[in-house]
């Protein structure tokens, strides 16, 4: 009988933003090598690896629960190792490797080094590198996709940050902004669409200033945009987070030639106040941001606009916040995420502005913000019934198998009957009805 040797089980839990689950595929794909076996059972894994958000206090309380949760595991199954990684590790490095659980803490920049934390871990003890670099874009390395059942994948198009909006951890967890090579990112979205998958969302925390250069050539992120979107007029290309201080006229414009670039666009406003903007060192106005709302719609009739917004900010007076209000409804977001200030250690808020607006009134203007997103988003999706949408199908809806689910372009979430497409295909569907979240309609394509 042949003895066959069990290789070990890698398990990779993911929190915070896309650029998190493109991170964790990356170094899937260092383990690969390394000849662990992606598994999803945390109760079997032999590696248990969480990749970590810090942009708001509560996403960070989340991982020190899940840590207590491996203590108790790594009790009950002995051998077990466990590593934290991304920008919580980066932040607070030494005090997660005091943890009972931990054994390798890797932020954002040292994924290479990873097999040889744990090797530390194993003969001298607890392995931590959360060294920054100025030059690292794990370039040469081949992600491992994570979910090969999925349809949509994330490419990292540059790393860090260098704007220091001043409640912002990410330029401190993330560093320095640099761009991967334009002919790596082609691969890596070829790569995608030969497992396929037919949505590509290229990501960078401002991926406006995204800019590559080889000898004389320099390639800005509206070409990038375009070189991708001709790889396969098929596959759509999405892209995350445009920073509204950078989003030109030649991005817009290469969103509206080419069909298959989606017809979306997340512009983050945070604020509709001129003075708040100001203290955020956000570098636009209220009317600037209104000025490029307008080109987009001018340019992109069809366009649809997602924003982060969040409440509470240090100095947030009743008249900013009403600001706030009155531009998410000049705007009307089709979908905004919305948040309370969080102050995050080491930022210039932190150190230079008082958190002086007490936890009730962030509370009471937070709801204030989600109900009137509500309202607009229910009054924005009303307006969608009777017009016919391309529909990318990604697999039954929740409440029936009867029923598909998929996205717009705009990057609204519909359901239809199933008349037999697959997973994956692109559907015209007519909407018949709507509420503030979901699409209701009926398929238009022959499927004989
Ligand atoms: N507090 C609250 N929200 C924040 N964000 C970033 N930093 C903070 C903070 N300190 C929000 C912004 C950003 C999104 C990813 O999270 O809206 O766009
Ligand atoms: Fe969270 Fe920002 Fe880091 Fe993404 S970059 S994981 S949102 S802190």
């Amino acid at each position: 009988m042949k003895l066959q040797l069990k290789t070990p089980q890698l398990y990779i839990e993911t929190y915070g933003c896309q650029m998190n689950i493109a991170d964790s595929e990356i170094v899937a794909g260092i383990l690969l090598t390394q000849g662990y076996t992606l598994s999803s059972d945390v109760e079997h894994a032999d590696l248990i690896l969480i990749n970590t958000c810090s942009v708001r206090d509560n996403a960070e309380q989340r991982v020190w629960n899940r840590l207590d949760f491996f203590k108790g595991l790594k009790r009950r199954h002995r051998g077990i190792m466990v590593g934290v990684i991304g920008c919580m590790a980066e932040r607070i490095g030494d005090d997660l490797a005091k943890h009972e659980a931990v054994d390798i803490v890797a932020g954002p920049d040292s994924y290479r080094d990873i097999p040889m934390l744990l090797d530390k871990a194993k003969t001298e003890g607890k392995g931590i590198n959360i060294e920054l670099s100025e030059v690292e874009t794990y370039s040469g390395i081949t992600p491992e996709r994570i979910q090969h059942d999925q349809i949509s994948g994330f490419v990292n198009i540059m790393r860090g940050c260098n704007n220091f909006c001043t409640y912002c951890i990410v330029p401190y967890t993330r560093g320095r902004e640099r761009s991967c090579d334009p002919k790596e990112v082609i691969s890596e979205v070829k790569s995608f669409i030969a497992l396929n998958y037919r949505e590509i969302t290229l990501l960078g925390q401002n991926v406006n200033s995204y800019k590559w250069i080889d000898g004389d050539t320099q390639t800005t992120f509206p070409q990038l945009v375009e070189m991708v979107a001709q790889v396969d007029p098929t596959v759509r290309i999405r892209f995350t987070t445009s920073h509204p201080k950078d989003i030109s006229d030649a991005l817009i414009e290469v969103i509206a030639k080419y069909p298959n670039v989606c017809k979306h666009i997340h512009l983050p406003v945070q604020s509709g106040s001129n003075s708040v903007l100001e203290r955020m060192n956000r570098k636009y106005t209220r009317e600037y941001y209104l000025e490029r709302v307008n080109k987009i719609r001018e340019l992109i009739p069809n366009c649809g606009l997602s924003t982060d917004i969040f409440c509470g900010f240090p100095g947030e007076t009743e008249a900013d916040f009403q600001d706030s209000l009155r531009l998410m409804e000049e705007v009307g977001y089709d979908l905004a995420f919305m948040f309370k200030y969080s102050e995050r250690p080491g930022t210039y808020a932190a150190k230079h502005l008082s958190d002086d607006i007490d936890e009730k009134t962030k509370t009471e203007r937070l709801m204030k913000i989600i109900n009137l997103q509500n309202g607009i988003s229910k009054k924005r999706n009303q307006t969608d019934i009777g017009k016919t949408y391309e529909v990318l199908v990604e697999g039954f809806s929740k409440k029936s198998e009867n029923d598909l689910v998929g996205r717009t372009q705009q990057n609204k979430v519909v359901v239809f009957p199933n008349k037999g497409f697959a997973v994956g295909e692109l559907v015209n569907v007519k909407i018949i009805s709507s509420s503030s979240a979901t699409l209701l309609g009926e398929a238009i394509n022959d499927k004989n």
